[in-house]
């Protein structure tokens, strides 16, 4: 059997990297998924291809800060396939600058993005888990949570908050919904390549980060979907409040 037959998520940041990497082996294990993102084209191309694979998805446009946009998630998980169990809030920004750099409408906008974005989606969706009697929640977060970059202040400080969030949830509403975060480290989206245009030979910067790695290469988004996977489904029954790194070890050097 699938590991997530009758199963239904949100994938914010759906349409690009990561979530849509997720999206498609979520569907693909049978979970009906809802695709969030920004980009009317993209999120159409991910259901499309879900959908003449045999799953099942639909698509919502919008910007994740806002918390409307989250309810109209939730309600369309419910509306559309019958309930709630999966979260997986995954959309994020970089916001690069330093703490006197960085303009204050870009720092609140980061954060706006990687933490309170979360916060209404699970404040919206736990809910609807509950009613549909437990699921399972897991963020995507950063080895930022643990470690400063140069010129990553509001990333750094807006993943590192994730962590006790995800712990808090976890404690409120167990046993009935496991909450756990992944950390990833470097890994090939674009998001790594608008990193990379802070320093003066963007190539050379992501191939360093992948050298220093101890398996010698970026993480590709279905390393970080098979986690997510694993974490979303039985398998890990029992496991919740964890933040598991996913890095190709690179926090051991
Ligand atoms: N790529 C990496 O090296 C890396 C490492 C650690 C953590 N992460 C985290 O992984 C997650 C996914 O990023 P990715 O690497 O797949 O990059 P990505 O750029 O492919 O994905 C990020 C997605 O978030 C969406 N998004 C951003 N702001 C949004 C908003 N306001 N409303 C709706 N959607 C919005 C973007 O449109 C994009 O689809 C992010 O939370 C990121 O911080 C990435």
């Amino acid at each position: 059997m699938s590991k997530l037959e009758g199963k239904v998520a949100i994938v914010t940041g759906g349409t690009s990297g990561m979530g849509r990497s997720i999206a498609e082996l979520f569907a693909s294990e049978g979970a009906a998924v809802v695709v969030s993102g920004r980009s009317e084209e993209r999120g159409n191309e991910v259901v499309e291809l879900i959908c003449t694979s045999g799953g099942k998805a639909v698509f919502l446009a919008g910007d994740i800060c806002e918390e409307a946009v989250n309810r109209r998630l939730v309600d369309l998980a419910v509306s559309e396939f019958g309930g709630l169990h999966i979260l997986i809030p995954n959309a994020g920004e970089l916001g690069l600058a330093s703490i006197t750099e960085i303009k204050p409408e870009k720092w609140h906008q980061t954060l706006a993005t990687n933490l309170h974005a979360v916060f209404y989606l699970l404040h919206h969706g736990i809910p609807e888990i509950l009613k549909s009697g437990g699921g399972s929640i897991v963020v995507t977060g950063s080895i930022a949570a643990y470690k400063a970059f140069p010129n990553h202040a509001a990333y750094c400080t807006s993943k590192g908050a994730l962590i006790p969030l995800i712990r808090q949830v976890a404690v409120d509403y167990s046993p009935s919904v496991r909450a756990n975060i992944l950390c990833p480290g470097p890994v090939d989206t674009p998001l790594i390549w608008d990193s990379a245009k802070a320093f003066p030979d963007p190539e050379k910067a992501v191939s360093d980060v992948a050298e220093k790695t101890l398996l010698k290469r970026l993480g590709l988004p279905l390393d970080i979907a098979q986690a997510a996977l694993f974490l979303a489904s039985e398998e890990s029954c029992w496991i919740t409040g964890s933040a598991l790194t996913i890095d190709g070890g690179i926090m051991c050097v």
